[in-house]
C-alpha cells in the first residue's frame, strides 16, 4: 500500500480518485483537513476498503510514526501544504509550519521507518515530493522555461517555503539515502480546485454575476496544466523515477491571465449560451511581488519517463468548465463562511485604473 498526505484536497484528490480507477493498490490518505481540504472530493470512495482515511497533520511525528507502522506503505507522497500565494502574503506563519516544519517532520519519520524495513523493501521504497515551478522564481519574457538545474529563487513566502522544503528532501537522500524523488509541477487546473485559485474563481464569480478580478495588468503568465496529467506524471516517477532526481513537469501552455479569463468566458458563453461574460472582467489591485512568468521545460520527464500529457490548454479546460457547471452543490459546500470571510480580506481593494 502507499501513504499520501493532502489527499483530500485538489491535486491529492484527484490523484487518488486515478489511482482507485486503476488498480487494487490500497492507499492511506493522511490529511489535516484544513479549509482546502474536502471529504466531499472522496465522496465517491466512501466505504470502498481502499481507502483509509486517517485525520492527522503531517508535523505530528507521533501520529505520522503510528501510522507508518500500522500500515508499512512501499511509498510516502506529500501532497500537503498550504498553497495560496495570496494567502502566505497574508499570513505566511501556516506555510512555514507546515510546508517546512511539517515536511521535514513528516520526512524525518519516513527515515525512521524506512531504516527498520528489510532489504529489498528498503531499496523499493519510495518518498515522493510533490512541488511546485513557483521555487525557481520569475522568467522575462525571452528566457528559456525552468528546466531541472535551474538556480532556486522563490519569491514569495509560499515559493520559499516550498524551496525550503525541496532542499530538505535533496538533502535526505544526499546524506542518509532516503530514496526520494521531488516533482516541480506548473500551475494546476481541473475539478475540485477550491475557487480562491484563478480558474475556478472566475468559473464561479461569472455564472454568479460578480466581478472577474485581473491582478494588475493582467499579462503574467503562467503554464498551465491539467491535473489528471499531473497525477499521470506523478505516477510515472513513482514507478520509473530514479531516485535522488527532480523532474519538472508542464504543460508547454503558456497564457497570460487575461487570455485564461478570456478563454474561461468564451466557453461558458458557448456552454451555457448565455450573456458575454468578459464584460466582468475587472482589473483590481496587482498581487504584492507578483511572478511575471512561469514556464517549464518538460524534457527530462518526457524522455526518460516517457510521460506526455493527454489534454490541451483548450480541451482541459472545457472539461473543467463543464465539471463546475455540473457540480454546483460541491461549490456550495465550499464556499462556506471562511471562503467568504477570505474573499472579502483580499478582494477589499476598489478597482485598479490600470
Ligand atoms: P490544496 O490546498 O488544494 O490541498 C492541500 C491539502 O493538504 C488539503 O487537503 C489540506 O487539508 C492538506 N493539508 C494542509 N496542511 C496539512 C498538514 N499540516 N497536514 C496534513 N494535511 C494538510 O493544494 P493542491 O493544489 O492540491 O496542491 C497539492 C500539492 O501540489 C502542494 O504541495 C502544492 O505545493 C503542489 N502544487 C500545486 C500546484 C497547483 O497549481 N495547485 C502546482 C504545483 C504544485
Ligand atoms: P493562482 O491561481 O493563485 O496561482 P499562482 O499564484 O500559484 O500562480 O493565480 C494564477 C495567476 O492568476 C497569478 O498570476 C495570479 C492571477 N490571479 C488574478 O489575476 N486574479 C485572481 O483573483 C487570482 C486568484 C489570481
Amino acid at each position: 500500500m502507499i501513504l499520501v498526505t493532502g489527499g483530500a484536497g485538489f491535486i491529492g484528490a484527484n490523484f487518488i480518485l486515478d489511482w482507485c480507477a486503476d488498480g487494487d493498490e490500497p492507499i492511506v490518505n493522511l490529511d489535516k483537513l484544513t479549509y482546502a481540504g474536502n471529504l466531499g472530493n472522496l465522496a465517491s470512495l466512501k466505504d470502498d476498503p481502499r481507502h483509509l482515511f486517517a485525520r492527522a497533520d503531517i508535523g505530528d511525528r507521533p501520529r505520522v510514526e503510528s501510522l507508518l507502522r500500522e500500515h508499512r506503505p512501499r511509498a510516502v507522497l506529500n501532497f500537503a501544504a498550504e498553497s495560496h500565494v495570496d494567502r502566505s502574503i497574508h499570513g505566511p506563519a501556516d506555510f512555514i509550519a507546515t510546508n517546512l516544519v511539517g515536511t521535514f517532520t513528516l520526512l524525518d519519520a519516513v527515515r525512521g521507518y524506512w531504516s527498520t524495513l528489510d532489504e529489498p523493501e528498503r531499496s523499493r521504497f519510495r518518498f515522493l515530493h510533490v512541488s511546485t515551478d513557483e521555487v525557481y522564481g520569475s522568467l522575462g519574457p525571452g528566457d528559456p522555461p525552468f528546466s531541472e538545474t535551474t538556480a532556486y529563487a522563490p519569491n514569495s513566502p509560499y515559493a520559499a517555503s516550498k524551496a525550503g522544503s525541496d532542499h530538505l528532501i535533496r538533502a535526505y537522500h544526499h546524506t542518509y539515502g532516503l530514496p526520494t524523488l521531488t516533482t516541480n509541477c506548473s500551475n494546476n487546473y481541473g475539478p475540485r480546485q477550491f475557487p480562491e485559485k484563478l480558474i475556478p474563481l472566475v468559473i464561479h464569480n461569472a455564472v454568479a454575476g460578480k466581478p472577474l478580478p485581473v491582478y494588475g495588468d493582467g499579462l503574467q503568465i503562467r503554464d498551465w496544466l491539467y491535473v489528471g496529467d499531473h497525477c499521470a506524471a506523478i505516477r510515472a516517477v513513482l514507478e520509473r523515477g530514479r531516485p535522488g532526481e527532480t523532474y519538472n513537469v508542464g504543460g508547454s501552455a503558456e497564457q497570460t491571465n487575461l487570455e485564461v479569463v478570456r478563454t474561461v468566458c468564451r466557453i461558458l458563453s458557448d456552454l451555457k449560451r448565455g450573456r458575454d461574460y468578459a464584460a466582468q472582467i475587472t482589473f483590481v489591485k496587482d498581487r504584492a511581488g507578483h511572478d511575471r512568468r512561469y514556464a517549464i521545460d518538460a524534457t527530462k520527464i518526457r524522455r526518460e519517463l516517457r510521460w506526455t500529457p493527454a489534454e490541451t490548454f483548450e480541451s482541459g479546460l472545457e472539461r473543467t468548465v463543464r465539471w463546475y457547471l455540473d457540480n454546483e452543490a460541491w461549490l456550495d459546500a465550499v464556499t462556506s463562511k471562511e471562503y467568504q470571510r477570505w474573499i472579502t480580506l483580499n478582494y477589499t481593494a476598489v478597482p485598479s485604473t490600470a
